[in-house]
């Protein structure tokens, strides 16, 4: 069974956690693809928070309703992707570049859902590198920074957001703390945000593992 594949079972799955009348937030990326598609042919009576341009553009063809983050107020469910899910549900985002309009998004909801091929699942995070976003101006202040902070590499990548900031990948090795490291990214002035999510906001993440789902939930994760 290919990744793709295992990203579909996913995401077809988690289409049967949204029901008819919902206020849903969509994630970014291929796995959320599967997802949007599979309500789209069943005609979900759903409005949507789109986090990218291009899952809007996709919902859209869909034939889904979307609304804007200004008039969406609280939303029911997110279902988002994930580059990394770590055992306690803490979560690597940003590989597409959507993590800071996800982090918005995910923030709305009352519950939030990550869906993945089953290779996105790692003893801890780290390897796949931390996804950023920072102003264009603050770049170099905020790579020293970031250097000051223990990453060994900061590679900043040659297209913007969404929002028209740089987007950067920073390399910290293995992250013992994903916690502690968010908030200390975040306290960096000209950070406009990163990609690490905690696990105390997953509801469960939804993998795809083979032809089989799998359903980690936090309580099984141990998250706090
Ligand atoms: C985009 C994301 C994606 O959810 C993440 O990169 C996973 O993507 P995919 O489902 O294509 O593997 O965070 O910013």
């Amino acid at each position: 069974m290919s990744r793709e594949q295992e990203k579909r079972v996913a995401g077809r799955h988690a289409a049967g956690l949204v029901e008819d009348g919902m206020r849903i937030g969509l994630g970014t990326g291929s796995t959320v693809r599967h997802l949007v598609e599979a309500l789209g042919e069943r005609g979900a009576d759903i409005i949507c928070l789109a986090t990218s341009a291009a899952t809007e553009q996709l919902a859209a063809a869909q034939g889904l309703r979307l609304m804007t983050a200004e008039e969406a107020g609280r939303l029911d469910l997110t279902i988002d992707g994930a580059d990394e899910i770590d055992p306690r549900l803490n979560l690597t985002k940003g590989g597409g570049g959507a993590h800071v309009r996800e982090k918005i998004v995910a923030h709305m909801s009352d519950r939030f859902v990550v869906i993945a091929d089953v290779g996105k699942l790692v003893p801890a995070l780290g390897p796949f590198g931390t996804p950023l976003e920072a102003l264009a101006w603050a770049r170099g202040p905020v790579t020293r920074s970031l250097r000051a902070l223990g990453a060994t590499e900061v590679r900043w990548r040659k297209t913007p957001s969404d929002n028209g900031n740089p987007v950067a990948d920073a390399h910290f090795g293995t992250i013992s703390d994903p916690v502690a490291l968010a908030a200390a990214i975040d306290a960096v002035p000209g950070m406009v945000g990163h990609g690490l999510f905690p696990g105390a906001w997953v509801e469960r993440a939804v993998i795809g593992a083979g032809t089989e789902v799998r359903e980690v939930r936090a309580a099984d994760a141990g998250t706090p």
